[in-house]
């Protein structure tokens, strides 16, 4: 145990807890946009029918939910200790951002993984209370369908996206979704030690492509809910 805190406490462990847990959430975020884009179908009984299967995994949902709690806990925990530790170790670099190229990755999604991780946690509060707990919904978001009832979250959904500032926000978090993304895969193979000069750029692309995918996938649903399906 002694030596798991140790290594836990140092910057290479915390650097490791916040790739293994970052990935998880990748893993996570490629289900989630799967599941979401059941949206597209034009079909809301197909899209309630899939969330209320996913409501009757019960107990093997709470432990999928337990560990994505669990996880971003110690990727925020990390990631925020991590940079605390490097503006301590060189305050004067806030002032001037140096372009460091070579094999270092200095690019606007890599200075600002910080911000932008911070700015989807308070996304994910704010999307989890409307989406999962319905807070501040002023109406119950029901139906029944083949006798059974249950919660029409394709209706809140498409209820929500059809306000025009609510979809514009969401597409600027989907862009620090993309940016957060872009980065953080690339980041993560780093600091599992996945470093080599022949697999880096393969690895560098795979994260570029991940996450054209999900800030695509995740950006078009908002804007074809406005635009196209509630018409
Ligand atoms: C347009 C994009 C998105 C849509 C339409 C969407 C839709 C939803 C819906 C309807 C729920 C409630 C599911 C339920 O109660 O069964 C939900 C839950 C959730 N969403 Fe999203 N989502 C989007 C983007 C995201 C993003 C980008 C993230 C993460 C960065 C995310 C993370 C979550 C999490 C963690 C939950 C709770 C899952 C659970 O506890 O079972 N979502 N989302």
């Amino acid at each position: 145990m002694l030596p798991f805190l140790t290594a836990v406490k140092s910057s290479v462990g915390k650097k490791f807890l916040m790739a293994i847990t970052g990935l998880f959430w990748v893993f996570f975020l490629i289900v989630h946009l799967a599941g979401n884009l059941a949206l597209l179908s034009g079909n809301g009984d197909f899209y309630n029918k899939y969330s209320h299967f996913l409501m009757s995994l019960g107990e093997l949902l709470y432990v999928m939910e337990f560990l994505l709690l669990a996880f971003i806990l110690t990727h925020i925990f990390s990631g925020v200790s991590v940079a605390l530790g490097k503006m301590r170790a060189r305050p004067q670099n806030y002032d001037v951002q140096k372009d460091l190229g070579g094999k270092s990755r200095k690019t606007v999604s890599a200075s600002t993984m910080i911000y932008s991780g911070l700015l989807l946690l308070i996304f994910l509060v704010v999307h989890i209370s409307h989406f999962k707990y319905q807070v501040g919904v002023d109406r119950e978001y029901f139906t029944i369908i083949n006798g059974t009832r249950m919660h029409d979250l394709y209706q809140l959904v498409y209820d929500a996206f059809g306000n025009l500032w609510y979809m514009l926000g969401y597409e600027v978090i989907m862009i620090l979704v993309f940016s957060h993304l872009r980065h953080g895969f690339w980041s993560a193979f780093q600091s599992l030690g996945i470093n080599h000069p022949r697999w880096s750029p393969v690895i560098n692309t795979l994260g570029v492509v991940l996450a054209s995918v999900i800030g695509f996938g995740f950006l078009i649903l908002p804007l074809y809910i406005h635009f196209i399906g509630g018409r």
